[in-house]
């Protein structure tokens, strides 16, 4: 039983059968594909706007890119402590926006809030040499805690960095996770809302391998071809990448594959939180069950093959786990758990 992470499952059988079917006699090269063009009006109809979209391999390409296309070298990028880009990813973000800054910021249920921006701003002295520039925020959707932020709380956000001249980045790696709980339309929860460029993930939610950044304005699209190519995110054969994005988009199976992996992620947590020696951390919203364990009880589900990762559980001593679920989380899998974490 595999609840280490969303990654740890494969790919969709509908994925591998729109890559195989766009496997068929020879396609132009470098996105110039016909896939890649149907992705750019998929991703159109479903965000219900023009959109710029550029796909990439991975979510640490898709965040470092998408930020380094909005924010200078001498830039401040406000985030959360535990997000993707401020603790797994090689220092990308601050590489490739050529040395902005991360200001990381901290809250218990992994979502940054207008107010403590606003505090952490008055340590910048716009218009200073002597001060890195607030030129972003970055927030996570599903956050890296599994809490999603609701419309209204991105609109304020959105609304304090724009007056601040800061544009507003989600890294949306579980962001099908995020619309499926919150039950809003994908314009709602990003552009409508201020946000001003999104990195999305399909690779966690079906895909094989497949990310996407997407501008909704295109004066941020600007020069980015440049960026991907000098970045190596170029795909040659970009037709199958672009198919599986496609592909999921296509019959809503984005929102279809992240309620399953949510609806599991909540049976998950109720039937986790009867058993004797567990704490449900935070409200499970999308598709990660965050829970204090005792000792015992890590070791009895360690010894009985579940794997899973500790999470840093902060200065009270107890053990925090992440548990996840996915697209493919076989229902039957829940029972097991539970069974071998009763005894
Ligand atoms: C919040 C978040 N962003 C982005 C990513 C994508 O990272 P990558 O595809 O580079 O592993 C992940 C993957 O774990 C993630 O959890």
């Amino acid at each position: 039983m595999n609840f280490s992470s969303d990654n740890a499952s494969g790919a969709a059988p509908e994925i591998l059968e729109a890559i195989r079917a766009a496997n068929n006699g020879t396609a132009r090269a470098y996105g110039e594909d016909v896939w890649t063009a149907r992705l750019e009006k998929e991703m159109a109809r479903v965000f219900a706007c023009d959109v710029w979209v550029y796909p990439v391999l991975t979510g640490t390409a898709a965040n470092a890119l998408a930020l380094a296309a909005v924010v200078p070298q001498y830039g401040a990028i406000f985030c959360h402590e535990g997000a993707h880009i401020a603790t797994e990813e090689c220092g990308a973000p601050e590489f490739f926006t050529g040395g902005a800054r991360l200001v990381t910021l901290a809250s218990r249920d992994g979502k940054l809030s207008p107010g403590q921006i606003e505090r952490a701003l008055a340590q910048f002295e716009k218009g200073s040499v002597h001060h890195a520039q607030p030129a972003a925020v970055s927030i996570t959707q599903a956050s890296d805690f599994g809490t999603c932020y609701r419309p209204e709380e991105i609109g304020a956000i959105s609304s304090l960095a724009h007056s601040h001249g800061m544009k507003l980045h989600m890294d949306g790696a579980r962001l099908a996770n995020a619309i499926a709980f919150l039950g809003c339309t994908p314009a709602e929860a990003t552009w409508r809302t201020g946000v001003d460029v999104l990195s999305y993930g399909a690779t966690k939610n079906g895909a094989m391998g497949a990310e996407a950044i997407v501008f909704f304005n295109e004066e941020h699209a600007r020069d980015f071809g440049y960026r991907r190519k000098k970045a190596g995110q170029l795909a040659s054969k970009m037709r199958y990448v672009s198919v599986q994005l496609v592909c999921a988009f296509e019959e809503d199976r984005w929102l279809r594959w992240a309620n399953h992996a949510n609806a599991l992620a909540r049976q998950l947590a109720m039937r986790l939180a009867t058993v004797e020696g567990v704490e449900i951390a935070w409200p499970v919203e999308a598709n990660a069950v965050f829970a204090f364990l005792t000792d015992a009880l890590i070791d009895r589900l360690h010894a009985r093959g579940v794997s899973f990762y500790e999470w840093n559980a902060g200065s009270d001593g107890r053990r925090l786990v992440r548990l996840m679920t996915s697209f493919a989380t076989p229902e039957d899998d829940i029972k097991r758990l539970i069974e071998a974490a009763s005894g």
